[in-house]
């Protein structure tokens, strides 16, 4: 079954009438499902089976303590990029030996946490931080685990957003500087020089940049063997594409066995960071229509969800599906989804065909990922609340924010 489907006409989260969440919960409300964020996960699981592997969900793409949980239950590992992303881990009760920390500008005060908690490896970008790591680990009389991060200069083909392994891009060590940087790094006491990594973009729905990637690194690696460094791990990164509109999303399976095959008789753990696909489809947003209106040109649907709530289509023009929860028997019109923020790019979709009413419910699909993290209180509006539905049951995981709570560190001058 379908974590979200349809039962007489109207969408369900599981067992869950999203109508009845809506009236329980109040909108607008992002919706999780226990069940899709496991089922996802252990597609990487079975896919990397025959391989020493690591799963580090990547934290960012949402970090609700809730879904850092049910990954952890699973024996999952993490990625982090901030120190508050490392205390969420470790209040959700996941293991630091499972824990890489990626990122280009980790602070002093992240560094030394993160060491003195024992995390799995630091995903270095850049000769500057594995200067500033090795001192801070000479000082604490520890060896930091170190992976360079290598930008492969591959071109994702994906939006140029959110596309981070070209040389344009700021992240990661270029592939000619890597191998003296390794060999710096061999010689630093305070380093301890275990993998390599590289993440080359998100929303990726070709195999190729992967292969290209794949094949630019092992090369580095083999080179790096001669020269006598050995690494124990590849970190290949996330990126895995899913299907927002029509594309086909990525095939895990076949993920797993281009990776695999790569690093063939090598003997390297492979670790994967994916964030949006575990995420992604395992969450809807659920919002009410205030208002319609209609101009000679366009109809507008008001929604209750603004550009605050789900920030993708006015960031990236990203396109994500809008269903109304009950459809209505009408004839479908074509509607700009909007909030009531007061930007022109506050829309959810344009052009949308849905057959609605005042007071209807709408749902924005596969919006599990990047979807309330990267949410804001523009326009002083309190957060969201989250709800995760898991078996016959539905649980409030994040309660939806008071209005005076968002101003209630703030003072007037005497
Ligand atoms: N590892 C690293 C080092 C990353 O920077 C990212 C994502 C991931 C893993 C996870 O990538 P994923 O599997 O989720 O594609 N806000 C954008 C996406 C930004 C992705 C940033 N890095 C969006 O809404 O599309």
């Amino acid at each position: 079954m379908e974590h979200f489907h349809r039962r007489k006409g109207v969408l369900h989260a599981q067992s869950y009438a999203c109508s009845q969440l809506a009236e329980e919960f109040g909108t607008p409300l992002f919706v999780y499902s226990r069940e899709a964020l496991e089922s996802a996960w252990q597609q990487f699981s079975d896919a990397l089976e025959k391989h020493p592997h690591l799963i580090c969900y990547a934290v960012k793409a949402n970090s609700n303590l809730a879904v850092l949980d049910v990954l952890a239950r699973l024996g999952s590992g993490f990625d982090i990029v901030s120190g508050g992303e490392l205390k969420r881990v470790l209040a959700a009760g996941g293991e630091p030996e499972n824990i890489v920390f990626s990122g280009v500008g980790k602070t002093s005060a992240e560094l030394t946490d993160a060491l003195e908690i024992g995390i799995r490896c630091f995903n270095v970008e850049s000769e500057a931080e594995l200067d500033r790591l090795g001192a801070i680990a000479a000082a604490l009389d520890m060896v930091a685990p170190v992976s360079l991060r290598i930008n492969p200069d591959v071109d994702a083909q994906t939006h140029p957003y959110i596309s981070t392994g070209l040389k344009e891009n700021k992240f990661g060590i270029n592939m000619d500087k890597a191998i003296e940087l390794y060999q710096r790094a061999e010689q630093m006491p305070s380093i301890n020089v275990q993998g390599m990594d590289c993440h080359i973009g998100s929303q990726l729905t070709n195999i190729e940049p992967y292969q290209d990637a794949l094949e630019r690194l092992i090369g580095l690696v083999d080179q790096l063997d001669s020269l006598g460094i050995k690494l124990s791990h590849l970190d290949v990164g996330g990126g895995h594409g899913i299907c927002y509109q029509d594309e086909a999303p990525l095939d895990i399976d076949q993920w797993a066995r281009c990776v695999i095959d790569a690093v063939g008789e090598r003997e390297l753990e492979i670790l994967v960071e994916p964030g949006r696909f575990i995420a992604g489809p395992a969450g809807i947003l659920l919002t009410r229509v205030e208002y319609l209106k209609s101009n000679e040109d366009k109809h507008f649907a008001v929604v209750d969800a603004a550009m605050n709530d789900l920030i993708r289509p006015a960031l990236y023009s990203a396109w994500q599906a809008i269903e109304a929860v009950e459809p209505r028997d009408t004839e479908p019109k074509q509607y700009d989804v909007v909030g009531p923020v007061c930007e022109s790019s506050d829309f959810l979709g344009k052009n949308r065909p849905l057959s609605i009413e005042q007071g209807d419910l709408l749902a924005v699909m596969q919006a599990g990922a990047y979807g309330f993290v990267m949410s804001s209180n523009y326009n002083t509006r309190p957060r969201a609340a989250e709800v995760m539905v898991s078996g016959d049951e539905a649980y409030v995981v994040r309660e939806r924010e008071n209005v005076e709570d968002l101003f209630v560190d703030e003072s007037v001058l005497p």
